[in-house]
């Protein structure tokens, strides 16, 4: 912690690390560059290089038994077109400044019951949503309407006109948005904007780009798509836990992740958007992944089953529904506590924000057989 009075609080005495101690001359120099919006930079050198990413997230488990009830009084205290969107949202103790749920990512949990429906709009953060539970709920993304049932995932996109709603015959739906908007706000380029009409029309067939994306490995001829996102838009659950469970009977997968798979693409084979990228993984029955840490901050949802992670040392119980963070560069490893059945997990990250700017690293744990020493639960 950096005393106020002091000028030398992050000295190191390392060869090439600044390492001035103050004097009562220099602090007079450095209150004279303080009158001038101005500093030397080696009283804040250490600070602002540190030798290896020192995130300001902590690790989080966000457990829905916990949440679920105050998410659906929501419903009871404000309404859609009050609140603009009725969301309960994650608050990392480490980030409340900017709203985040770890590093520069926003999550939340949305409440919607049958025949409500939030008005349009479109700003320049991308935005997904990871569906809970209800049916009958729909995201209509630039007149394209998906239908979306639990465990589907779909994507709005930076600049596209979106609302979402539940059909009248639905039930209560719960999702998980997840956004870069903390990010945005960062590079100082957020832009908000409400539809003229309130509302977008349908102008595509319900589930067009299901229906034209969908294909495995096969791409439609003369597409002409050259946004910068996946024309995809949504990605069902039954679809990515055959494509899991197809490649665990052929493949170990990773020794840190167990079986992994990016939603991709699928013109481009890179991420949904170029902001903020998904995955799902299926850890085996019994399976505990080694260690590693990497840059990029990541968001985890219990798509199935139950087990914990360590995460910096301490264990994180989870079950199906819960959600919880990995800051950058946090050491973590996964296990499923069921020895019969599967788990997985989907997660958002800024994966394709750190490996466009080659900022990305990544390394394995190489002490204790691989696997952390638990310092607390
Ligand atoms: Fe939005
Ligand atoms: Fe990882």
């Amino acid at each position: 912690m950096k005393d106020d009075s002091r000028y030398d609080s992050y000295r190191e005495d390392v060869p090439g690390r600044a390492n001035v101690e103050d004097t009562p001359e220099l602090i007079e120099y450095y209150r004279q560059l303080e009158r001038w919006d101005a500093g030397a930079l080696w009283t804040v050198a250490n600070k602002i290089e540190p030798w290896e990413p020192k995130s300001e997230s902590v690790p989080v488990v966000w457990r829905y038994r916990d949440l679920r009830e105050h998410v659906l009084r929501s419903v009871e205290l404000v309404t859609p077109e009050k609140a603009g969107r009725r969301v309960i949202y994650l608050n990392n103790p480490g980030r409340r400044d900017v709203s985040a749920a770890v590093g520069w990512l926003y999550s939340g949990l949305q409440v919607m019951h049958p025949g409500e429906c939030a008005s349009t709009h479109r700003h320049s953060a991308s935005a997904l949503r990871f569906i809970m539970e209800g049916s009958g709920a729909y995201t209509i993304v630039d007149g394209h309407k998906m239908t979306l049932g639990a465990n589907d995932f779909v994507l709005t996109p930076n600049g596209t006109w979106h609302e979402h709603g539940v059909d009248s015959a639905g039930t209560p739906c719960i999702w998980q948005d997840g956004l870069d908007i903390p990010f945005v706000n960062a590079m100082e380029a957020n832009f908000y904007e409400v539809h003229p009409d309130l509302h977008q029309d349908v102008t595509h067939p319900v589930d067009l780009p299901t229906a034209t994306w969908s294909g495995t490995a096969l791409l439609p001829h003369a597409h002409g798509w050259t946004k910068p996102y996946s024309p995809l838009f949504k990605y069902e659950w039954g679809s990515t836990y055959d494509a899991l469970r197809q490649l665990a009977g052929v493949s170990e997968g990773s020794p840190y992740d167990g079986v992994l798979m990016h939603y991709v693409n699928p013109v481009t084979g890179g991420p949904v958007m170029p902001t903020m990228g998904a995955s799902m993984q299926l850890l085996r029955p019994g399976q505990h992944t080694l260690a590693h840490r990497h840059t990029g901050s990541f968001l985890y949802h219990v798509a199935k089953g139950q087990g914990y992670s360590v995460i910096g040392g301490r264990r994180f119980d989870w079950q199906e529904r819960d959600i919880f963070c990995v800051p950058s560069w946090a050491w973590h490893e996964h296990a499923n506590l069921s020895v019969t059945d599967d788990a997985c997990l989907f997660c958002f990250s800024d994966l394709p924000v750190m490996k466009a700017l080659h900022l990305y690293r990544e390394q394995p744990l190489a002490d204790n057989g691989g696997q952390q020493k638990v310092l607390s639960t």
